[in-house]
């Protein structure tokens, strides 16, 4: 693609028609390709979303691919790579459409209270090493319908802002854009790319329920840490750290 201007993510790429889902390709040939390969597919016949759900995935009509990076960080810290790919993705957004939407914390794409992408970030690693992290991106981007059940819930790019734009050219903004934040948060960390996460968040400042390890829990959510975990205030006033969890935010 001539709007990629990137140095290695996407160097490498692979193109499906179709595919159960790209993340499943990228489990099964990570450890033998390079740092930043890249796996698109037009259609998924079984998208898959956080926490068992399903992705719907059209042919032609989204951006429904895989990244696969290797690197060296703590396997607690690739965590923060959503964030580093949710960043992107809003970066990417304003530069094609010139719209700003918003991150739910950590990995939903908020446009007019509905979802336009959604980031599945798996990962294989051993005590202290990370052999590679696959972050799964899903943005509707032409799409024109949802089933009744997401309508309200979910939408597309172009049911929001009335344009269509080539796949390829948002496609390359996501990868130049998550190559520059990713190589930013590598060698600054995630104090770097904080302020644009929090500048971007729809959840900080709103009631929100999480479904965390510890249980579930009710509260504001205040701000997110140097870490990237969320801080969320109960109503007793006592701060939590939430470092991933489902997060309902009251309103959306
Ligand atoms: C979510 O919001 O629950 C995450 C959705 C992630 C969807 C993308 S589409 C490309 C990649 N392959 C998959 O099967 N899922 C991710």
């Amino acid at each position: 693609s001539p709007y990629l201007t990137t140095d290695f993510i996407g160097k490498n790429y692979i193109h499906k028609l179709v595919i159960d889902s790209t993340n499943n390709l990228a489990k099964e040939i990570a450890s033998n390709v390079p740092d930043g390969t890249v796996i698109i597919a037009e259609e998924q016949t079984a998208g898959r979303g956080r926490l068992g759900r399903s992705w719907i995935s059209q042919k032609g009509c989204g951006i429904w691919m895989s990244i696969i990076l290797k690197p060296n960080i703590q396997p607690q810290e690739a965590i923060n790579l959503t964030q580093v790919a949710a960043i992107s993705v809003v970066k990417a957004i304003e530069e094609v459409f010139h719209v700003e939407s918003k991150i739910k914390w950590p990995n939903d794409i908020i446009l007019n209270n509905k979802k336009v992408c959604g980031i599945l970030t798996e990962m294989s690693s051993e005590i202290d090493k990370i052999n590679y992290v696959i972050i799964g991106i899903g943005v509707n981007v032409n799409c024109d319908n949802f089933p009744e059940e997401l309508k309200g819930k979910a939408t597309s790019l172009y049911l929001e802002t009335n344009s269509k734009v080539d796949r390829k050219k948002l496609t390359a903004s996501i990868l130049n854009n998550l190559e520059f934040y990713y190589n930013a948060y590598l060698q600054k960390g995630f104090v770097y790319i904080r302020p644009i996460c929090i500048e971007k968040s729809i959840t900080i400042g709103r009631q929100i329920k999480v479904i965390a390890n510890e249980g579930e829990i009710e509260g504001k959510a205040v701000t997110i840490d140097n870490n990237g975990s969320l801080v969320v205030e109960t109503k007793e006033g006592k701060r939590l750290s939430i470092m991933s969890g489902d997060v309902s935010v009251r309103g959306l």
